[in-house]
């Protein structure tokens, strides 16, 4: 059940069947211009925002931000998951899913590593049944609150103690344990014996969106630390990314009206256990705007529910400067607060169900920013107020316009006396003022290097949007140069060289789950003006000869640097005799 779909399947599958018809027999499109229109399926709306565009076979709600490829459409509207949307799209085609076999793409590396999580997590379940200490594990699990049923549901496992069970089971050639090596279940010691990473604990297993085994949490049975061990970052799990049971709330449920963010395993199973399903883990560490967003494809309304601790009150802060400028309209963020002690887990256990989900307990985001500088300043005095003014606006400036933001404009304007004009002139004023002239150096050299990431971002959205263009540049011209993202750019151009028929949305599917597709998803919605191909080839070509012309530009600046010289000019005519007018070396 694994994924076991050849990465050029799916390339080709996408250039095979036509976005329009897919998302046509769901939601009728009505064409405008060169794209389809239709009102929103994710977010209630009344005049349409939500385009196709065939050319790009790519989707995009101007309104609460939804975008994707037929894949993502069907995971995110039909609710399927990721294998199922691709056997869907290929029945469409008519056409049968391979699986994988003597192939070398990409996927094939990790496949094996994701059959070999499965094992793993079918012997930790095994344990928890069949070892002889099993029976610690399975009154630890009672004595937490938790049935069998949701046990087995969630998968819990058992390592039982001892330096080399899991080694001798499925570690039993050295591939094997050069594999299990690799998803960081066995450790290599000195003489180059292994040991079991996880010994005595209580297993849980992290799946994917799409429900691949990815990693492990191990919670030890009594105060001994660390109290979780996790797995460490391997070519497949890469925490901070991964939300701990997203996997069984959207099995569960089709559709979530809201989701909660907890912070640990336990606060997730125990809600589960009082058939609150609707909840996922950032696994103690912050919630990242990745979260966030993945979670906002699901549903409009996020409930971020923190442990009632310092550490928690400080996340939570973090999570709503992350929230922010994501609170396009149609979305929410709620908090709701524990009471000192408690978290998610032991509230529920203590007030039940119906007091966990009941909408008073939860206060709004913009309640929640408010409050916290009211409650920090002092209302009486005008600094007081001015010091509020001075460090809100520049987190309301952080919020997509429109009326949320102006109705806290609003307020602050209320409660400061602040006119609404005066308020948003404190928005940009926090611009850094520059020093000495060593820093101003730094500062010019960082922004050479801003400059060429933007234009690498540049080039990326060019190809993205218009892959076809890609066709006129040689990825080699590229390969001296060492500037962040260029990379990426040389493998994007690769790729386009290999399927120049690829669109829009066969790019995003092809980076999919990778450390790109983030970026790639930003860049897939931002629009280009240009639309003229000529025009467009024109800006590709200039846009690729000014990262080479920066990249000159930045290590004359850098050797110069290096040098230490007092004179510069000396400095520049001993590195570049003819001074530079083009960068084409
Ligand atoms: P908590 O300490 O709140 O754990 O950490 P918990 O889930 O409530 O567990 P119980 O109730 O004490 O059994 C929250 C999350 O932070 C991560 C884990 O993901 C945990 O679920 N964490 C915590 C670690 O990774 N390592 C640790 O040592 C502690
Ligand atoms: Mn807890």
């Amino acid at each position: 059940m694994v994924g076991l779909i050849p990465q050029h399947f799916i390339d080709d599958l996408l250039t095979r069947i036509d976005i329009v018809d897919i998302v046509d027999s769901s939601v009728a499109l009505k064409k405008a211009g060169r794209d389809f229109k239709a009102c929103c399926p994710f977010h209630d709306e009344k005049t349409p925002s939500f385009t196709v565009s065939q050319n790009k076979q790519f989707y995009h709600c101007f309104g609460c931000g939804a975008h994707g490829t037929a894949i993502s459409f069907l995971m995110d509207y039909s609710g399927l998951d990721f294998i199922e949307a691709v056997e869907e799209l290929a029945s469409r085609a008519g056409v049968e899913v391979p699986r994988e076999q003597g192939d070398f793409s990409k996927t094939k590396d990790n496949s094996e590593l994701y059959e070999l999580m499965e094992l793993v997590v079918r012997h930790f379940c095994r344990q928890l049944r069949e070892s002889p200490e099993a029976h610690r594990a399975v009154d630890y699990l009672k004595q937490r609150g938790l049935s069998g049923e949701l046990a087995k549901e969630f998968e819990l496992g058992f390592a039982p103690p001892g330096w080399d069970i899991l080694l001798n089971t499925l570690g039993t050639s050295d591939a094997a344990k050069q594999r299990l090596t690799q998803i960081g279940m066995i450790l290599e010691k000195d003489n180059g014996d292994h040991y079991d990473r996880f010994r005595d604990r209580i297993i849980f297993p992290i799946r994917d969106q799409r429900g691949r085994a990815i990693g492990f949490g191990g919670r030890v049975f009594d105060d001994s630390l660390p109290k979780y061990l996790n797995s460490p970052e391997t070519p497949i799990f890469h925490k901070g990314r991964e939300l701990y049971g997203l996997f069984q709330a959207r099995h569960q449920l089709k559709d979530m009206e809201r989701i909660y963010i907890v912070e640990g395993y336990m606060d997730v199973l125990a809600l589960a256990q009082h058939g609150i399903r609707n909840v996922v883990a950032s696994l103690g560490t912050a919630v990242t705007e990745n979260h966030l967003e993945r979670l906002f494809r699901v549903c409009p309304q996020i409930i971020i529910c923190f442990d009632g601790d310092n550490a928690g009150q400080k996340a939570a802060w973090r999570s709503m400067e992350i929230a922010l400028p994501l609170l396009k309209e149609g979305r929410q963020i709620h908090f709701m607060f524990m009471p000192e002690g408690d978290d998610p887990d032991t509230y529920v256990h203590r007030h039940g169900r119906e007091k966990f989900e009941d909408m008073n307990n939860y206060v709004p985001l913009s309640n929640y920013l408010i409050d916290k500088f009211k409650r920090e300043t002092n209302l009486d005095s005008r600094e007081g107020l001015a010091q509020l003014a001075e460090g809100i606006m520049p987190l309301v400036g952080v919020l997509p316009a429109g009326a949320l933001q102006e109705l806290l404009l609003n307020d602050i304007f209320k409660l400061t006396g602040i006119s609404i004009d005066s308020l948003r002139k404190l928005i940009d004023q926090k611009k850094p003022t520059v020093k000495s002239t060593k820093a101003q150096h730094l500062v010019s050299a960082s922004q050479t290097n801003k400059k060429l990431k933007s234009h690498v971002a540049d080039a990326i959205r060019l190809l993205l949007h218009n892959p076809e263009l890609g066709m006129t540049i040689e990825p080699s011209t590229l390969s001296d140069i060492e500037t962040k993202g260029v990379g990426f750019l040389r493998e994007l151009l690769t790729f386009i060289h290999q399927k120049p028929e690829i669109s829009c949305a066969g790019i995003l599917e092809h980076w999919r789950d990778s450390k790109y597709e983030e970026r790639l998803n930003k860049l897939s919605i931002e629009d280009c003006l240009l639309t003229e191909p000529e025009a467009l080839k024109v800006e590709l070509f200039e846009v690729i000869d000014k990262i080479k012309h920066d990249y000159q530009k930045q290590l004359r600046k850098i050797n110069l640097q290096k040098l230490d010289i007092k004179n510069p000019d000396e400095a520049r005519s001993m590195l570049n005799p003819t001074p530079a007018t083009n960068s084409e070396e």
